[in-house]
């Protein structure tokens, strides 16, 4: 079982700079914002790290068509994902951009380090490149995919390089040990998730390991874009290599310039707890990477979870097809009124409120491509899912709750009654609630944020077997109040305990409900990324410290979630 006190380091790729930001990219990133929003909450020490991957050929390719140096190409859309980001309401801890200097020294020195312990030598190389994915591929997938990029159909390039390799065949025994470790759950091992991609990545390393070019000629003309190969300047750092080299760079104090004096001291962070991905790009995140950490000395990432992929309206999303899900579409989704708060609003006399980004955050959260399965983002579907899960779901049940207790306590938290043997959802959370640490240890979120919605249908259940509301036809009756007074204090603190961990998924507004309830465990209630006052086990506490007060307003306000139909005016048209 991993230590669950540990310092908890969770990364994204690093995302090529060459274009905007898309779902696939938002999605990663919110998986991982998600999870280290709950490693925050069950009181872990986080640090999150996502950035951009710009020193590749294609970044000078396109800055050169657009008329921009492949620097002012990379800063245009370095700050597109930065953005995108914030819309998505990501809370990371550091951006690294690669062309930043303190990546560029930190990075090279590793690289320094491999050459100067004969990990990376000169040698010969002839191989098939695929200019577009910026990879050299195998003579056996060259010749499968008939010379042709598998990615995009271009022709490959035979090319014969004088290069860099990087020792990767020493490490194989070493590798399978560290994998198998990581599979036993042991200390110092590496663990690839989910399973079926752990199988390929196995099944791809029996046919053993080769040495890998990692480094690329600087030819006449060549922009001076990438690190140049420490000693030669006649070679560049072959860009996979060097991006990878920025998860360590980021948190690292033995390379200059050293985190303690430019960022703070983050070596606690290392190892990596996850390195989060899609499986495009799991080969160099569980062989590659891990192999020139070991040749470095230092210990491997614990976990590398590669997911499958978006597609959109059940098609590979791709550029010919034009069917790319960017981010303006995702930001529509933020800004949809839906027709009947526009009604609500009118009748009430207020602003109409957009649905923001919860909606979207949830739908990739929990519909998203987690295990080794695509998954589809289908306006219909998110309509459907909006409106079962939020609307009718934690939005309905909230409301209703809020509305009973103004209704029949003047918005004032009822007593539990200390008599009342009804403990149906106190027990509910005694046995779910010891699930989340143990799902998230497995990084099996959708677990963590469905058991949220469970014990809100939970509640949903307790309302229509305890009837609260004819109960109050009856309120003046005997001991009638006080039992009423006990069921909805009930269902407010289960929907209180469900809501933290709905929050990873639904940040802005389970703070927005937090607030109402005057209940917020942020230290700034109007700020979710402000970081949480206690951890789970405190907050969700049943009558513990953190729950509702017998006596403590409670506004109703307006509601969370709106429902939604699929036929009215939308962004996904
Ligand atoms: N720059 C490299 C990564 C270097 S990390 C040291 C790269 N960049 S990328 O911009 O192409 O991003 C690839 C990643 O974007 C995928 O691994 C995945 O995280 C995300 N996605 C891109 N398209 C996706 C989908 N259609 N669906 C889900 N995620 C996808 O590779």
């Amino acid at each position: 079982m991993p230590d669950e006190k540990k310092p908890y380091y969770i990364t994204t790729p690093i995302y090529y700079v060459n274009d905007r930001p898309h779902i696939g990219h938002c999605y990663t990133t919110t998986v991982a914002d998600v999870a280290a929003r709950f490693a925050r909450l069950l009181g872990r020490d986080v640090f999150f790290l996502t950035g951009t991957d710009e020193h590749a050929e294609k970044v000078v390719t396109t800055a050169r068509e657009r008329g921009h140096s492949p620097q002012e190409w990379a800063d245009i859309n370095a700050a597109e994902f930065v953005k995108a980001f914030d819309l998505m309401s990501i809370d990371y801890d550091d951006f690294m951009r690669t062309s930043q200097e303190r990546h560029k020294a930190r990075a090279s020195a590793y690289i320094k380090q491999l050459m100067d312990s004969g990990d990376i030598y000169l040698g010969d190389y002839k191989g098939w490149y695929d200019p577009s994915q910026e990879e050299y591929l195998t003579e056996t997938v060259a010749k499968e995919h008939d010379f042709k990029s598998p990615v995009t159909g271009k022709p490959l390039e035979e090319r014969v390089e004088k290069n860099y390799f990087f020792r990767l065949s020493k490490y194989e025994a070493r590798l399978h040990e560290a994998l198998a470790k990581g599979d036993a759950g042991e200390e110092g091992g590496c663990r690839i998730l989910p399973d079926a991609r752990r199988n390929e990545v196995l099944g791809r390393l029996k046919q053993g390991l080769h040495d890998v070019p990692v480094s690329r000629a600087v030819k006449e003309g060549d922009a001076d874009w990438g690190i140049l190969m420490p000693g030669d300047p006649t070679h560049r750092v072959y860009v996979w290599i060097e991006a990878l080299c920025n998860y360590l760079s980021a948190v690292d104090n033995t390379a200059a310039p050293s985190t303690v004096d430019a960022e703070g001291d983050r070596s606690r962070y290392w190892p990596p707890a996850v390195h989060v991905m899609a499986k495009d790009i799991l080969w160099f995140h569980a062989v590659v990477w891990p192999a020139m950490l070991m040749a470095m000395g230092r210990e491997l990432p614990a976990v590398v979870y590669a997911h499958a992929y978006f597609v959109a309206e059940g098609r590979k999303m791709s550029k010919s097809l034009g069917n790319f899900i960017e981010i303006d579409r995702l930001e529509a989704y933020s800004e949809w009124v839906v027709e009947s708060e526009r009604k609500q609003a009118e009748k009430e006399g207020r602003e109409a409120r957009p649905m923001g980004i919860d909606p979207v955050r949830w739908y990739l959260a929990t519909q998203g491509p987690l295990g080794a399965n695509d998954a589809d983002f289908a306006h219909a579907k998110f309509v459907e899912v909006y409106n079962a899960d939020l609307a009718n779901g934690i939005g309905n049940c909230a409301s209703r709750v809020g509305n009973m207790i103004e209704k029949y306590f003047g918005g004032v938290v009822p007593e539990a009654s200390a008599t009342n043997q009804d403990t149906q959802l106190e027990g509910w959370w005694q046995a779910a609630g010891g699930r989340v640490q143990g799902a998230f240890a497995q990084f099996n979120l959708e677990l963590c944020t469905h058991l949220g919605l469970l014990f809100v249908n939970e509640v949903d259940g307790y309302i229509n077997d305890t009837r609260p509301f004819s109960m109050a036809k009856q309120i003046d009756e005997d001991g009638v109040r006080e039992r009423l007074g006990h069921v909805l204090y009930n269902c407010a603190e289960a929907v209180r305990i469900a809501s933290l961990l709905l929050f990873p998924a639904l940040p802005n507004k389970m703070a927005e409900l937090w607030r109402a309830w005057d209940c917020s465990p942020l230290h700034d209630p109007a700020d979710p990324n402000s970081g949480f006052k206690a951890s789970l086990d405190e907050l969700a506490a049943w009558g513990g410290a953190w729950s509702l007060k017998p006596g403590q307003k409670i506004t109703k306000g307006p509601a969370l979630f709106m429902r939604a139909s699929v036929d009215e005016a939308h962004p996904g048209a």
